[in-house]
């Protein structure tokens, strides 16, 4: 796929590998940013003023399905959908109160299982205008393998790559091409406290689109490589060495 003249959405494209993902998207595509902060969508605005921000809380179905009507109403289609937006919450099971724990697990997944899925069944029509229309998950290496102390993060990211993996069986008659892409540790506010070698968002974003204009449905780069192949052969070892 040709990442050329297209209508791309992304969520949460104001920040991290969403914004490197839109800097290197823009000189030849028109790239609509869906984010609920304000102040990140501003200084968006401000970098890259080709843009079209519009603010919406992927996990508020009001603010989605309003701002898929202004993209319909604008743009007509969307030829690729990202859904990036994610957020993730370390915790120790054994020390936080049955409150704190519900109130954290109910965002994980709302924001980073349930709101993709829902976001992806809304954008279907807006998709099906494109004359190559392509939906993209952006999971995590860690969908193959948790550290402990993300349980309810990698919990949400196994759900959402196993749940491209099915409806990338589900929609193989149709024109909906579904990509899952899975990163290594990227250098970004997400993980800015974790003491890791991390790749630049820019070197990733870079890898990332080749990959997809390359045709590949299932993006694995850099150590998200390595813990595929040892999560399979060896397991143990791979949990191990994320959680040593
Ligand atoms: N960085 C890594 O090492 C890494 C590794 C594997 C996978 N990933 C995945 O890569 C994606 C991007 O992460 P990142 O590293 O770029 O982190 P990031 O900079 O924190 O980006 C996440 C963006 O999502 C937005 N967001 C969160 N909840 C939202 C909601 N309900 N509605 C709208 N926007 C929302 C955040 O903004 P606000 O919360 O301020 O609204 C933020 O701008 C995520 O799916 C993450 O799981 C990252």
């Amino acid at each position: 796929m040709q990442l050329k003249n297209k209508i791309i959405v992304i969520t949460g494209g104001a920040t991290g590998i969403g914004r490197a993902l839109i800097a290197q998207l823009l000189p030849t595509n028109t790239v609509i940013s869906l984010d609920r902060n304000p102040a990140k969508i501003e200084a968006l605005d401000k970098a890259y003023p080709q843009v079209y921000s519009l603010q919406a809380d992927i996990t508020i179905d009001s603010e989605i399905k309003a701002a898929l009507r202004g993209i319909a109403k604008d743009f007509g289609r969307s030829d690729v959908l990202i859904n990036n937006a994610a957020k993730g919450i370390q915790f120790n099971f054994t020390n936080i109160d049955e409150e704190n724990l519900k109130e954290m697990l109910q965002q994980e997944v709302a924001t980073n299982y349930l709101a993709p899925v829902l976001l992806t069944h809304q954008a279907l029509s807006l998709l099906e205008k494109s004359p190559s229309p392509a939906v993209v998950f952006v999971s995590s290496g860690l969908a193959y393998m948790p550290i402990a102390s993300f349980a309810g993060y990698c919990a949400t990211k196994a759900a959402l790559h196993a749940f491209a993996m099915s409806l990338r069986h589900q929609l193989k008659n149709t024109r909906i091409k579904v990509i899952e892409v899975l990163p290594p540790t990227v250098d970004t506010d997400f993980n800015k406290d974790i003491e890791t070698p991390k790749m630049a968002p820019a070197a990733f974003a870079k890898a990332c689109l080749a990959q997809i204009e390359k045709g590949n449905s299932c993006i694995n780069i850099g150590q998200s490589k390595a813990l595929l192949v040892l999560s399979r052969l060896l397991p143990g070892f791979a949990f191990k060495m994320l959680n040593h």
